[in-house]
């Protein structure tokens, strides 16, 4: 049984008291929901993976209250310190060099010797943390290879019985994912767009080098990022990308004014815009998902998303949701 708690300070309570025991809560963050286990037990950490199904060479994000506390587990250096000042709490995550006295479990960090860390700016990610007292290790609270969820039925859908609690925080704001920026080279490498906009990022730090998806012939040693394995944003229809028309056996994913035709659809955003649209991302992939297996179609189409600002996070994610699917992604 998943308990469905309240996010007011009983529920946070309870959540915290559960992470604490070693159990498994998830919660929202101002991204998606994360599945968060004590980042500093080992145990509870793998019981995360094995919820999830998650391929044990995919390391997870330690989430903190503040960068304080983030950089006492790992060695911050001038980039780091201008991009928390600015970005966080926010949807940015920083892979960095892990210190030598880091309490975090090994697995956390999937045996890496550098760990991702973050600071939230949802208000129950953030009275979580505080709650717990130790850093919240949180993939994604969906099945491995899953689309990521933005509500607390979302992750009910997946994780069922396979977690101790939800807090029921309402829809996510940001809707995609952190931007994970790897800094342990000379220049900051993206590995994966996400809420926090390449453009913002290099206001602040200059050029950063994108780091490319991986094909999924490509073997998983020595991905920069586990994580970029191409299909992981699988909903469980075929997804067809950047249509121009649309067929009555299928479901649309439109942005902007919808094509028309389709036998279901959902619009990202009437108007076009992107936040909008990102926030709302994988609630339509759910949706459509459900209502063309419910009706019979034989997939999801998507219509163009401008490649800037949010729309390069939101193509990456319908990108990986269209890639050919591999075992354990
Ligand atoms: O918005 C988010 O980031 C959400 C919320 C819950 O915070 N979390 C999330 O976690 O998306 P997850 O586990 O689904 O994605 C973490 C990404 C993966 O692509 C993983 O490979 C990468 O971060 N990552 C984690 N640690 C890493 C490391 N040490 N080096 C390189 N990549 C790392
Ligand atoms: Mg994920």
């Amino acid at each position: 049984m998943t308990d469905v708690l309240t996010a007011d300070a009983t529920g946070i309570a309870r959540g915290a008291a559960i992470l604490r025991a070693g159990g498994l809560v998830a919660f929202g963050t101002e991204t998606v929901y994360g599945l968060g286990g004590d980042a500093t037990n080992a145990r509870a950490v793998a019981a995360i993976f094995a919820a999830k199904g998650r391929p044990h060479f995919n390391p997870l994000i330690c989430h903190y209250t503040n960068a304080d506390a983030a950089f006492r587990h790992v060695e911050a250096n001038g980039h780091a310190r201008v991009l928390a000042e600015a970005l966080w709490p926010g949807p940015l995550t920083l892979v960095l060099p892990r210190r030598a006295d880091c309490p975090v479990a090994l697995l956390t960090g999937a045996g890496l010797d550098t760990l991702a860390v973050r600071v939230p700016a949802h208000p129950v990610a953030q009275a979580l943390i505080a709650a717990v007292g130790r850093p919240i290790a949180a993939p994604s609270a969906n099945r491995s290879g899953q689309v990521s969820p933005t509500t607390a039925a979302h992750v009910l859908d997946g994780l069922e019985g396979r977690i101790d609690a939800v807090i029921d925080s309402g829809p996510c704001p940001v809707g995609v994912e952190s931007t994970v920026l790897a800094l342990t080279g000379p220049r900051p490498v993206l590995l994966r767009p996400g809420g926090a906009t390449v453009e913002a990022i290099e206001a602040l730090v200059g050029p950063i080098d994108r780091c490319a998806p991986h094909g999924v012939e490509q073997s998983n040693k020595g991905l920069p990022s586990p994580g970029m394995l191409l299909s992981h944003y699988a909903p469980t229809l075929p997804v067809r990308l950047d249509v121009r028309s649309v067929g009555a056996e299928e479901a649309l994913l439109a942005f902007g004014p919808a094509l028309t035709g389709a036998g279901a659809t959902f619009d990202l955003s009437l108007a076009g815009d992107l936040t909008e649209a990102a926030a709302r991302l994988f609630e339509g992939l759910w949706d459509l998902d459900a209502r063309g297996q419910a009706l019979g179609l034989r997939g999801i189409a998507v219509m163009p998303v401008p490649e800037a600002g949010l729309g390069l996070a939101i193509n990456d994610r319908v990108r990986r949701a269209a890639a050919p699917r591999v075992a354990g992604s």
